[in-house]
């Protein structure tokens, strides 16, 4: 397989990021809003909890549980077992799964099996192929990517659709960034309107305001996945890349856009009335912080660092991990006395705190219902 020798730079960039982020968790200074969100405890569940059905319908397909594991990676060596790996997981266990930007195996043929290889390990498994949103323009270093690269994303995978990733925040900290972003909705829509497979727009980390998730939608889009802030930030892993390249002006808008973007909890809220199915991804750890976010609307969650943080140790922690996960979604369902994802999704809840306060000058009334 080839080597990270790609003069963009791009292998090694994504290699790093795996690196930085399995290090330690790059948490900005927003919090994803779970710690506000109070399910209502049912002193009766009238349901026995083996009988808690998770199973969720998500772009076509059914999952045994709302769950996804969010794209990550792709387009260098060490990324195929890693894939390999979360691959298996997903499709033991019924869940969906993204992978990383595919920019890096368009560029570099050798690379695609990296990304091919999640396909080989999950052949029935909802499948997600990646491109970012800043390359269906062109950056001036690089030309937009065409119509057939971006079918190529998707055949690679044999994917059931492709999301398109918008990570301005990234973009702007890093010192190679691709920063053109007038026109990028119109070349959404046009994308759109020729691909036969499904679009989801999904942010990165800065979440997403209702008013966007509008524009999002009349592109043409599926689904939407918030990427809220409170989990994984990009501005604090450009941050690191940047410091150890001595570059000082990456470093300070790292640091300083720590605290840019729009909570998770609060981004779920926000689009979930723009009626198409929401993933809800960005600092989810827990099965319960999971069903937080269903109760709030969400269809799914999407699951990034800690799937990679087990990955990395293999398959039997990634199913340990996952079991575990799939026993608190359980167990909230259960003892919320919802005997089905759909009717937690139509649950009271309770919100305080930072995240009542960002609704209320959002312009939501509480309770929500
Ligand atoms: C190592 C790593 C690489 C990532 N690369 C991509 C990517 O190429 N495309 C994308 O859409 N999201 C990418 N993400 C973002 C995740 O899909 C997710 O939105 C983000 O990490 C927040 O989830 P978390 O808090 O569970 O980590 C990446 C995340 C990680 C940790």
């Amino acid at each position: 397989m080839a080597e990270p020798t790609d003069p963009s730079g791009i292998p090694q960039r994504k290699l790093e990021h795996v690196e930085i982020t399995a290090r330690q968790p790059a948490l900005g200074a927003v919090t994803p809003g779970w710690a506000d969100i109070y399910l209502l405890h049912a002193c009766l569940p009238e349901v026995d909890y083996d009988a808690v059905d998770l199973r969720t319908e998500l772009l076509g397909h059914t999952l045994a549980a709302p769950v996804l594991i969010a794209g990550m990676t792709g387009g260098h060596p060490q990324a195929a077992p890693i894939n390999a790996t979360l691959a298996r997981a997903v499709e033991r266990f019924g869940l969906g799964m993204g992978v990383g930007s595919q920019r890096a195996g368009l560029r570099q043929p050798a690379l695609r099996g990296t990304y091919a290889v999640a396909r080989e390990q999950a052949p029935t498994a909802l499948l997600l192929a990646n491109i970012g949103l800043p390359q269906l323009l062109d950056q001036g270093s690089e030309p937009a990517l065409t119509l057939a690269q971006v079918q190529e994303a998707i055949d690679t995978l044999r994917a059931d659709a492709l999301v398109v990733h918008l990570n301005y925040l990234q973009e702007v900290v890093q010192p190679e960034g691709d920063t053109r972003a007038a026109g990028a909705l119109a070349a959404l829509t046009r994308l759109c309107a020729a691909l036969s497979a499904p679009v989801v727009a999904k942010e990165t980390g800065a979440g997403m305001t209702r008013a966007q998730a509008e524009r999002l939608k009349q592109a043409g889009v599926a689904a939407l996945d918030v990427g809220g802030a409170g989990g994984t930030s990009f501005a604090v892993v450009e941050a690191q890349r940047a410091a150890a390249r001595g570059h000082t002006l990456g470093t300070r808008l790292g640091q300083t856009f720590a605290a840019w973007g729009i909570p998770t909890a609060v981004s779920v809220v926000e689009t979930v009335p723009v009626g198409l199915p929401v993933i809800a991804t960005g600092g989810i750890r827990t099965g319960l912080d999971a069903a937080k976010a269903l109760a709030l609307g969400a269809t799914a969650v999407g699951i990034a660092r800690p799937a990679l943080i087990a990955a990395l140790e293999g398959d039997a922690a990634l199913s340990a991990w996952l079991e575990g996960f799939l026993a608190e979604l359980r167990a909230a369902l259960f003892l919320a006395g919802a005997p089905t994802v759909t009717a937690l999704r139509q649950q009271r809840c309770i919100v305080l705190g930072a995240t009542a306060a960002w609704l209320e000058q959002l312009g939501h009334r509480l309770p929500l219902r």
